[in-house]
């Protein structure tokens, strides 16, 4: 790999040479590797499809974004439907969901389940018209603020105008596996 410390140091750009594009870069194996090591919370993201039925998927790549006005992003594969649904419908809902609920998690990651019956099982209720997990840690539904393609992903924005905190410990993505928090409850700010 070309010494890129060296190279940033001196003048790439007025050498019309431009060391870290031009850099090959790790290949996507390497990339994934890397993301895999992120730790995140596990999410479910609900849309209406077309006709109003509820749609979703687990979501681990959820952030937030800004306090004020109150914004949330989320990195949804293109070509999911739960991403056409929140297109189309121009908002959604997100449940982070507690250490209770793998099998959600696993339900709602699951291609070959109908989005329909992804739901069966589930607590779910209506906010806004949008089906949120009652049972989860928190919620929120969101107007679709933008929506960008990067890459293989779309990045969705989405201001919040519904908000529920629940108690409970998160359900937690590591290393491509699902873990929990061990260890005495942290207190939160609020507490
Ligand atoms: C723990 C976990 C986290 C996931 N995080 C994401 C994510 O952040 N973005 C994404 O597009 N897919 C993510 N997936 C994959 C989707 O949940 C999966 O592709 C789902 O089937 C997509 O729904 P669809 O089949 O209705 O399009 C994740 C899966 C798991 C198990």
């Amino acid at each position: 790999m070309a010494d890129l410390t060296l190279a940033l140091r001196g003048t790439p750009a007025a050498a019309g040479w431009d060391a870290l594009r031009d850099e090959p870069g790790p290949d996507t194996v390497r990339c994934l590797g890397l993301y895999s090591k992120l730790t995140a919370g596990v999410t479910v993201v609900t849309a209406l499809d077309g006709t109003g039925r509820p749609t979703g998927m687990t979501v681990s790549a959820l952030t937030s974004l800004s306090a004020r006005p109150p914004l949330v992003l989320a990195c949804l594969r293109s070509g999911s439907r739960t991403l056409s649904a929140l297109r189309e419908q121009g908002s959604f809902a997100v449940s982070l969901l507690t250490a209770h609920q793998k099998s959600m998690a696993e339900r709602f990651a699951d291609s070959s389940v109908p989005p329909a019956r992804r739901f069966t099982g589930s607590h779910v209720r209506q906010v806004l018209g949008l089906p949120v997990l009652v049972d989860a840690l928190a919620w929120s539904v969101c107007l679709v603020e933008d929506v960008q393609p990067y890459g293989d992903h779309h990045a969705v924005v989405g201001r919040v105008m519904a908000v529920e905190v629940n108690g409970g410990r998160p359900l937690v993505w590591h290393d491509r596996g699902f873990h929990t928090l061990n260890g005495p409850r942290p207190t939160s700010a609020e507490d």
